[in-house]
């Protein structure tokens, strides 16, 4: 077993952590006073090739593995996870075409936002239907050729701002998942409007919203995989995807750990730093063992995948643990802080609020437990 990354990888590293100190950290805190979307950040880290990572050499991308996606993901996240969430997102968006679409459509896809920088979107969440992804209610209707495409999706990540979305749609309500499509569909679609940005507690600078489709026209060219492969599709990408939420927290948790450090250095009470007193050395050590047992699972699932193994179980735990553990760290780091933990002029409040959304979105931790229970059922 071999845990030294390899010198490419550290390379990769190396302008990743560069790239979080002095284009993402300074800027974390006005982002997310202002919610604002921090396009021209999301688009230097994909000039750099720290977006998009999954986009195959072939089609012009860095067809990074999954171990080196979550490699980047850690250093962006550290210094800021909303900004963070709105790049990986990205690749969230084009996995179901890397899934499900064939040689063409991703030529069609997928090629050009190796050229040109291009925000993309994944549409699976609904109002009435987050973690029951069978029960989604946005209806797709045959029409020739073509589907009809009417009702919302919401919590959509990038949902404002992207130029390309993969959608998941039914073709008949009673059958579950074998009655789910994907599609792919550009921004400009008539019909595909954005509503309301949500005004969220954390992870401020990714812009979230609800999707409003009112008689969308897709043609069939712009379905991946058959009719009723929706589900699987959409499954398959959380597989893949579920490994850098987990890096996404064990960045979260690692500025917890070294904010935590330099105040527990500094501060004084009883005449001596504060970090002598072992009730705040015990939170300080079960911050770093859990960074290392967020990033220990989180390789492992990402190695499986780029074995080609089958990984949901890996990756549900590697989610679950990692964001899990971030929420502690962050909610140690604040009190290890005390007061001034709690307040805006120090930086541990926001990754408190940024760590809780982890807990919640690409599948809740409730549901990656449901996964991880029935697999070990299933033996
Ligand atoms: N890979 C391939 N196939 C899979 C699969 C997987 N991981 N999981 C299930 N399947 C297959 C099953 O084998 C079954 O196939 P058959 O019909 O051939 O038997 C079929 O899919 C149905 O499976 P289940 O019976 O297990 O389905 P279910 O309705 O009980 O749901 C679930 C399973 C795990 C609860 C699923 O609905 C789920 O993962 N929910 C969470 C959704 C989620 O993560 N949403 C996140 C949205 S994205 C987001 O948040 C990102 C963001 O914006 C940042």
């Amino acid at each position: 077993m071999d845990f030294e990354l390899d010198d490419a990888l550290a390379s990769l590293q190396r302008t990743a952590q560069r790239f979080s100190d002095e284009q993402i950290a300074p800027v974390a805190a006005a982002f997310d006073a202002s919610g604002e979307f921090p396009r021209d950040v999301l688009k230097a880290a994909w000039e750099l090739g720290l977006s998009h990572v999954f986009l195959p050499e072939a089609l012009g991308g860095l067809g990074l593995s999954a171990v080196g996606a979550c490699v980047v993901v850690e250093e962006l996240s550290r210094g800021c996870s909303g900004i963070t969430t709105s790049i990986l997102s990205n690749d969230l968006g084009l996995t179901p075409i890397l899934v499900g679409g064939t040689p063409d459509q991703q030529r069609e896809w997928l090629a050009p936002c190796a050229t040109d920088f291009k925000i993309l979107a994944f549409a699976l969440s609904e109002p009435g239907a987050g973690s029951d992804v069978a029960g989604l209610q946005l209806h797709a209707e045959k029409a020739g050729n073509d589907y009809v495409l009417n009702g919302t999706k919401a919590w959509i990540t990038n949902g404002g701002e992207a130029d390309l979305y993969t959608v998941f749609a039914t073709l008949d309500r009673h059958a579950r998942h074998k009655g789910i499509c994907a599609f792919v569909l550009p921004r400009d679609t008539p019909g595909l409007s954005p509503g309301k940005k949500e005004d969220k507690m954390g992870q401020r600078a990714s812009d979230t919203r609800v999707l409003h489709f009112d008689g969308v026209r897709v043609p069939a060219a712009q379905r991946l995989g058959a009719e009723g492969e929706g589900f699987k599709i959409a499954m398959t990408t959380l597989d893949r995807t579920r490994p850098l939420i987990g890096a996404l927290a064990t960045g979260i948790a690692r500025r917890a750990l070294e904010e935590s450090l330099a105040y527990a250095a500094d501060r004084k009470a009883f005449g001596q730093a504060i970090g002598e007193f072992q009730a705040v050395q015990f939170m300080l050590a079960d911050m770093a063992k859990d960074i290392e047992a967020s990033r220990l699972l989180t390789f492992q699932s990402a190695w499986l995948l780029d074995q080609g193994r089958r990984a949901s179980k890996q990756s549900s735990m590697a989610k679950c643990f990692s964001t899990d553990a971030a929420m502690k760290a962050t909610t140690d780091a604040v009190q290890i802080f005390g007061g001034n933990g709690y307040t805006k002029e120090y930086p541990v409040e926001k990754l408190m609020r940024d760590a809780k959304l982890m807990q919640i979105y690409e599948g809740t931790n409730q549901i990656q437990r449901v996964v991880i229970a029935r697999e070990l059922l299933r033996g």
